[in-house]
C-alpha cells in the first residue's frame, strides 16, 4: 500500500515535470499579417529559434546580446503567464516580443525587430500584441524598461501611449546606464473601448 503511494507520488512528480513550459505558455492562434508588400507571419516562440533570437539581438545591439540562450530558455519555460512571439519573413525570423505576466502587470522582457525591417509597423503590432495578452490575463498594467539614451523605442512607447514612470540609476550592468521604466493602463485602454 506504501509503496502505491509513492509510485503514485513519483509518477505525479514526474509528469509534473515532463510539463515543465507547458503550463503557463499562453494560447495564441498562429497569424499573418501584410504590412506594406511584405506578407509576415505571427507564431509563438519554440525552443529551436533561439538561435534566430540571439541573430536577431546581434543584429539590433551591435553584436551584443543582452539575453542568452539560458535567459530565454528560463522565459520559454517559466510558470508565470508569458507569451513569446516571433515575426517570420520568408522562413527567416526577423523580430520577437516577450511579455510575462505577474499580479496585475504584464511585463514586456523584450521586444526587437532586426534593423532592415524596422519603420513599418511590425514594432507597434508586436505591442498590441502584448496588449492584447495584458487585458486577457486581467493585468491593470503594461510595464516595460527601456535605456533612458533609446529615444527611438520610447518614442514607439509614447506614440502606442505609454507614460514614463521612473528612471532607475545604473540598470544595465554591463554599460552602468540608467532605465526609463514606462507604464501604460489598460484599465484606461478598456475605458476608451
Ligand atoms: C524599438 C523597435 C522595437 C521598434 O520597432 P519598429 O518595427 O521599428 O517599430 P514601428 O515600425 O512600429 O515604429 C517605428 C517608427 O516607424 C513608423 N512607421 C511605422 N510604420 C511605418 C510605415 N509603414 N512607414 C513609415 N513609417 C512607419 C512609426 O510611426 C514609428 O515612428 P516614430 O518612431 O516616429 O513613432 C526597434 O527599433 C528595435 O528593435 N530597436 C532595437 C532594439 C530595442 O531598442 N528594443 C527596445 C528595448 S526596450
Amino acid at each position: 500500500m506504501k509503496i502505491k503511494i509513492m509510485l503514485r507520488k513519483y509518477s505525479e512528480v514526474l509528469k509534473k515535470l515532463l510539463s515543465f513550459g507547458k503550463y503557463s505558455s499562453v494560447t495564441y492562434k498562429e497569424r499573418t499579417i501584410t504590412l506594406g508588400e511584405n506578407e509576415f507571419l505571427i507564431r509563438v516562440v519554440e525552443e529551436k529559434d533561439i538561435k534566430e533570437l540571439l541573430a536577431v539581438e546581434r543584429d539590433v545591439y551591435f553584436g551584443q546580446v543582452p539575453w542568452t540562450r539560458t535567459a530565454f530558455l528560463t522565459e520559454l519555460r517559466s510558470f508565470a503567464p508569458h507569451l513569446y512571439l516571433v515575426v517570420v519573413y520568408q522562413s527567416e525570423v526577423i523580430a520577437f516580443l516577450g511579455v510575462r505576466a505577474q499580479n496585475r502587470d504584464a511585463h514586456i522582457t523584450n521586444i526587437a525587430v532586426r534593423s532592415d525591417f524596422q519603420g513599418r509597423g511590425i514594432g507597434h503590432f508586436l505591442l498590441e500584441q502584448a496588449r492584447d495578452f495584458g487585458e486577457g490575463q486581467h493585468a491593470e498594467q503594461l510595464s516595460l524598461e527601456v535605456r533612458l539614451g533609446n529615444k527611438e523605442a520610447q518614442r514607439l512607447y509614447r506614440r502606442f501611449g505609454f507614460v514614463s514612470d521612473s528612471i532607475m540609476k545604473n540598470y544595465y550592468n554591463e554599460t552602468d546606464e540608467d532605465a526609463l521604466t514606462m507604464l501604460y493602463s489598460l484599465k484606461e485602454a478598456e475605458k476608451s473601448q
